[in-house]
């Protein structure tokens, strides 16, 4: 029976199974993490390899540097992923890995060792959207936590309003024109002279500062639960730069909280216009996900909104909210019991989009 053969029927007699271990590797970015996740919502080992000290230097992740150094990590974290969990290889159930979106370079070694590894002990893999991974750090944070609700995506990369409308099924409600809200905060920083990377920087700094400081304008986007951040980010540059050039001290906790404010007013406001108008859609409650969802800012303003509009929030646990494996293999056993498992073709997709087109 060829491989392909073999892993169908496997995949289809795990979907009855009462008790399905993935072991999932993440490798989009700067973090080289595994994990092994019982049923989608049990994390029983979680390994984060962070590159940030060799990336620190630079201001920002180096392609070719983070590809290296996960195919150097990818090993060893694996292993630390399955002896945390009590296992080993031949135990776990099936196989996971980012697909995309991601660093081309870095994707690819974490795929082509998923897809070794698979061949070799004959399990199923699964190819994982990234994004699709930050949404699924909710359900191993809330265990009552099920589709249909609302999520704020806000990463390095995506800003998104997305109504989740069951496992794997996602429909697209409002996205970023320009920047991320990641981006953004990382831009901010770097203005800053904070180091990489710059969001939760700032966000340190802000706790400290008066965010009524400075006045940043509000951004104009065509669609209604559009989001657009390189106006608000440019002001801000612009006022550090008229700053310096007139040779005055930078009070930077103050602009760090001024700009932190303006961000996530950007993101609560809109996501709270979203529910007023569609209060059906946010019945189940609406939840964050993404690396921004671990500003504090952001956490304490989507809950004062909520609390307001009478909706249920969900925020992953921090460490859940940036990159992990703990959150791919999550979103990956979704797929599984959907029958939705990946050959030996598999491919990095650096723009794959959470919406299937
Ligand atoms: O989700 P993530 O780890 O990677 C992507 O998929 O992009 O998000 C990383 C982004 C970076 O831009 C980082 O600065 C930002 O999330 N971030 C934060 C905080 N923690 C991480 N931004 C604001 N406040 C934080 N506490
Ligand atoms: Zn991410």
């Amino acid at each position: 029976m060829s491989y392909w053969e073999d892993s169908c029927r496997r995949a289809a007699e795990l979907r009855n199974q009462e008790r399905v271990r993935i072991l999932a590797l993440e490798t989009s970015c700067d973090e080289t993490a595994a994990a092994v996740i019982e049923n989608g919502r049990k994390i029983l080992s979680d390994v984060v390899f962070s590159q940030i000290d060799l990336h620190e230097l630079y201001g920002g992740v180096v392609p070719e540097i983070a590809s290296r150094a996960h195919m150097e990590a990818c090993d060893r974290v694996v292993d630390q992923a399955l002896r945390e969990a009590g296992m080993t290889l031949p135990e776990v159930d099936a196989l996971a890995v980012t697909k995309g979106p991601g660093l081309v370079g870095a994707l690819l070694t974490g795929v082509n060792c998923m897809k070794g590894l698979a061949f070799a002990a004959g399990k199923p893999l699964i190819g994982v959207n990234h994004i699709e991974g930050h949404v699924s750090a909710n359900y191993l944070t809330s265990p009552e936590l099920e589709p249909p609700f609302l999520c704020l995506v806000v990463s390095g990369g995506h800003s998104h309003l997305v109504e989740v409308r069951d496992y794997g099924e996602y429909l697209l409600l409002g996205q970023t024109a320009d920047d991320a809200a990641g981006e953004a905060f990382d831009k901010a920083a770097r203005a800053l002279g904070l180091p990489y990377p710059g969001g939760p920087r700032i966000d340190n700094l802000a706790e400290e500062g008066n965010p009524e400081a400075f006045t940043l304008p509000s951004p104009k986007t065509e669609g209604r639960y559009d989001y657009s951040f390189s106006g608000l980010k440019t002001a801000f540059i612009n006022l550090v730069h008229g700053m310096e050039q007139r040779g005055e001290p930078l009070p930077k906790a103050d602009l760090a909280a001024s700009f932190r404010r303006a961000v996530c007013r950007e993101l609560v406001e809109k996501a709270g216009l979203l529910i007023r108008e569609h209060p059906e859609k946010a019945r189940r409650g609406m939840a964050l996900a993404g690396g921004v969802s671990a500003n504090r800012e952001l956490r304490r303003m989507a809950q004062q909104m909520c609390d307001r509009l009478g909706v249920k929030l969900y925020m992953p646990q921090i460490r859940l909210c940036t990159d992990n494996g703990a959150m791919i293999g999550s979103a990956a056993y979704y797929e599984l019991m959907k029958g939705r498992i990946s050959g030996l073709e598999l491919n990095a997709e650096p723009a794959l989009r959470l919406v299937r087109e």
